[in-house]
């Protein structure tokens, strides 16, 4: 079967799909899922190249049976910080009985992963990365931000950029301890030399925007000095207060301003009226017992809100996107259509990438096949290893 995205290969069928999120109206119903039922999905290389109903299926190579179950585009987290060692349980275990969380236990982290041998990194990495994978996350964007010195916020980038390519440099996590009695003197570092040894690791940079972290100011100047090397701004904002972090993310054409759990009626109008997506991380409102961010506000005055992990070991330790839809469901009020689209194509819009996070034509071959008649199980029924297939760039995984 010839194509007009350029590849080459053996193709496949994948057919008797019960329900398929193609995430394009065009292709299926009027809903932004873009629903098939009875649907078929033919892949050639790394590549979708044909969706429809399955009696009108082309001719293939090779053929496979869903079973009546559903299929979904992989999911596209967009917000993880898988490079680190050590873990802080006993951190969590005291939240759990009262404590809150601040931005101080990010030093704990950074002790754990100066101390880490690449090897061990390299194996946490991996290690995360596969539970990802088998829970149906096929892109992944992921961060430094627990080195905090030019080489070990260098390293974990070096690293990071063997998985994927989707690497966003967070020297802005939290002033290093190093500095503590000089905030401006690591600005200069992070804008600096430190900047110069990680962008050409990095597609994206980030700044944790909080109190007890980077000020609007500093934010400002950290993201300004990373576009003028070529990272396009992505912003940690608005999490644990109000503050400037969503405002400026859209000022700036940040892909993405992340967190978003206290908002204005301004910063609400600001995301409504830019590019910016508003990523939504409820593992972190989970682990964290707090308030949940409200995303029917932000869905109801026309922001694009993706879904995400955000994946560390302090705030979310969880790599699990269906446990994200479930609660982003069950808590934050999302529709579970608006909650799959927000963790594939939502995603993928906080990516700025048009071919992931959708199964049209063009786009990669990255599936997700789940043991369920439809997406909407991923809500339904919470906690259940529901993923029983993934392809990611047309090759099974899973
Ligand atoms: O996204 N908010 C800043 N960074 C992480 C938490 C990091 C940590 O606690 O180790 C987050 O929640
Ligand atoms: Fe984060």
């Amino acid at each position: 079967m010839s194509s007009s995205t350029g590849t080459t290969g053996t193709t496949t069928v994948i057919t008797n799909i019960a329900t398929l999120v193609t995430n394009d109206p065009s292709l299926g119903d009027t809903s932004p899922l873009g629903l098939v039922r009875d649907a078929a999905v033919v892949i050639e290389g790394d590549r979708v190249v044909w969706t429809g109903e399955s009696s009108k299926a082309p001719a293939t190579d090779n053929r496979v049976d869903a079973g009546g179950r559903a299929v979904l585009p992989g999911f596209v987290d967009s917000h993880s910080h898988l490079v680190f060692a050590g873990d802080r349980t006993e951190e969590f275990n005291a939240r759990m009985s009262g404590r809150g969380y601040t931005a101080g236990g990010i030093r704990t982290t950074v002790a754990a992963t100066r101390a880490a041998t690449d090897e061990e990194l390299e194996a946490n990495l991996t290690r995360f990365l596969s539970e990802a994978l088998r829970q149906g996350t096929t892109t992944f964007e992921t961060k430094s931000g627990y080195g905090l010195t030019v080489a070990d916020e260098a390293r974990a980038l070096r690293l990071a950029a063997a998985h994927t390519d989707e690497v966003t440099y967070l020297g802005a996590h939290i002033v290093s301890p190093d500095y503590a009695d000089d905030p401006a003197g690591y600005v200069a570092l992070v804008t600096g030399e430190m900047l110069d040894a990680c962008a050409p690791h990095a597609r994206w940079i980030d700044v944790f925007c909080e109190k007890g972290a980077f000020d609007g100011d500093q934010a400002r100047a950290i993201l300004t000095a990373g576009r003028a090397k070529g990272l396009h701004p992505r912003i940690h904002a608005n999490q644990l207060s109000y503050g400037p972090g969503v405002q400026l993310a859209v000022e700036l054409d940040a892909a993405s301003a992340d967190h978003c759990t206290h908002l204005t009626d301004a910063d609400v109008d600001a995301l409504a009226s830019g590019d910016t997506v508003a990523t939504l991380l409820p593992g972190a409102e989970f682990s964290t017992r707090a308030e949940w961010p409200n995303a029917r506000r932000l869905l109801d005055a026309g922001v694009t809100v993706a879904l995400s992990t955000d994946c560390n070991p302090g705030s979310s330790f969880t790599s699990s996107v269906p446990f994200c839809i479930a609660l982003a469901v069950r808590d934050m009020r999302m529709t579970p259509d608006e909650a799959v689209w927000s963790a594939t194509a939502g995603g993928a819009a906080a990516l700025r990438r048009t071919d992931v996070g959708r199964v049209t034509p063009g786009a990669y071959a990255d599936l997700t096949l789940l043991d369920a008649p439809s997406h909407v199980h991923l809500a339904y029924r919470p906690g259940v290893p529901l993923v029983s297939g993934v392809w990611r760039r047309g090759v099974r995984v899973v």
